[in-house]
């Protein structure tokens, strides 16, 4: 695994290789919904007037730099914090979840950057961690071992997942495969949501590609996906629909219809920001600001 996570010219060009042609963002009742969603912690207010909807078989991505409030955003969702604004319904009614527990329990699963596992243990352990399965009646109960390893192999399989032993520890995969099989324990177990954290940024570009994939497998099978990423080239790949968040504000939201890769990219990268600091870039010797995008393309156009 490498840290680059800015060489993905290989990917861009070719958005739409990994998008089925999926629903729109009409229909069915979203899974989950924000709406007007605030977070203040004490007088910090990491978030204000957020909107969000989450259809099934949909992937809604949620964009922006560091500090936008897009943890924030996710811990809501996952029961992790509460919002101090607005409404949050899952399945059309208002919510209020005071642990992870009970938003797993409503079928919405997160797989965070670092992820929850014991890199010693083998993968099918992994797959299991916490919700064991086991046989026979207490006092002789004992894990089921034989079922655990059919199970896990069988899940994997079925998202196109092929691993040649499921012995080894799960420590030994690479980054990419072990958020593989991080998605597919939560599909097994029941997700109806998908909550993703970043789980791109730390993986070089084939890897993404690996992570990709199954977040389309994902969808595919009817979930709803969220996908954080910094990475506008990433989330054009698979995303129905698209949020920037900015300061803890809603910059942008649109479905793909409405939006391309480049305006896409020219909202993440703040275009008015971008073409602020090359003026004074410009100033500054040694530094080539040619190469730089003109300061009237920086201008996100729809702003
Ligand atoms: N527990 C907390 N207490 C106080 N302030 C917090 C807390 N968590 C987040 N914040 C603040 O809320 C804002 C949004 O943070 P958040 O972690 O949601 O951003 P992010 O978009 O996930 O950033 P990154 O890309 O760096 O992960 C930041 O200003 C942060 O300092
Ligand atoms: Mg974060």
């Amino acid at each position: 695994m490498t840290s680059d996570t800015t060489g993905t010219t290989g990917t861009t060009g070719t958005h739409g290789a990994i998008l089925a042609d999926s629903a729109p963002d009409d229909g069915d009742r979203p899974l989950v919904e924000l709406r007007s969603i605030g977070k203040s912690y004490g007088n910090i207010r990491a978030l204000h007037g957020v909107d969000l909807a989450v259809h099934p078989g949909n992937v809604t991505c949620v964009l922006g730099d560091n500090g936008a409030g897009k943890s924030t955003l996710i811990k809501i969702i996952s029961g992790l914090h509460q919002h101090t604004e607005g409404d949050f319904l899952v399945d059309g009614a208002p919510v209020r979840f005071g642990t992870p527990r009970e938003a797993l329990d409503r079928g919405i699963a997160t797989v965070y950057q670092d992820l929850a596992t014991v890199p010693l243990m083998p993968v099918w352990r992994n797959f299991f961690l916490g919700s064991e399965m086991t046989r026979g009646v207490w006092p002789l109960r004992r894990l089921d071992v034989a079922r655990m390893k059919e199970t896990a192999d069988a899940e994997l399989r079925n998202m196109g997942i092929v691993l040649d032993n499921l012995e080894q520890p799960i420590g030994t995969l690479s980054g990419g495969q072990r958020q593989s099989v991080a998605i597919s324990r939560a599909v097994y177990f029941g997700a109806r949501v998908l909550i993703l954290d970043e789980p791109t940024a730390a993986l070089g570009v084939k890897q993404s590609g690996v992570v990709l994939k199954y977040i389309a497998a994902a969808r595919d099978r009817g979930l709803g996906v969220i996908f954080i990423t910094h990475n506008p080239h990433h989330a054009y790949m698979v995303g129905d629909h698209f949020s920037v968040l900015r300061l803890g504000t809603l910059e942008l939201s649109a479905p793909r219809s409405e939006i391309g890769l480049e305006e896409l990219t020219n909202h993440m990268a703040g275009g008015a920001e971008l073409a602020a600091l090359k003026h004074e870039l410009g100033q500054v010797s040694g530094v080539d600001v040619e190469e730089l995008p003109e300061e009237e393309e920086l201008q996100p156009g729809a702003s």
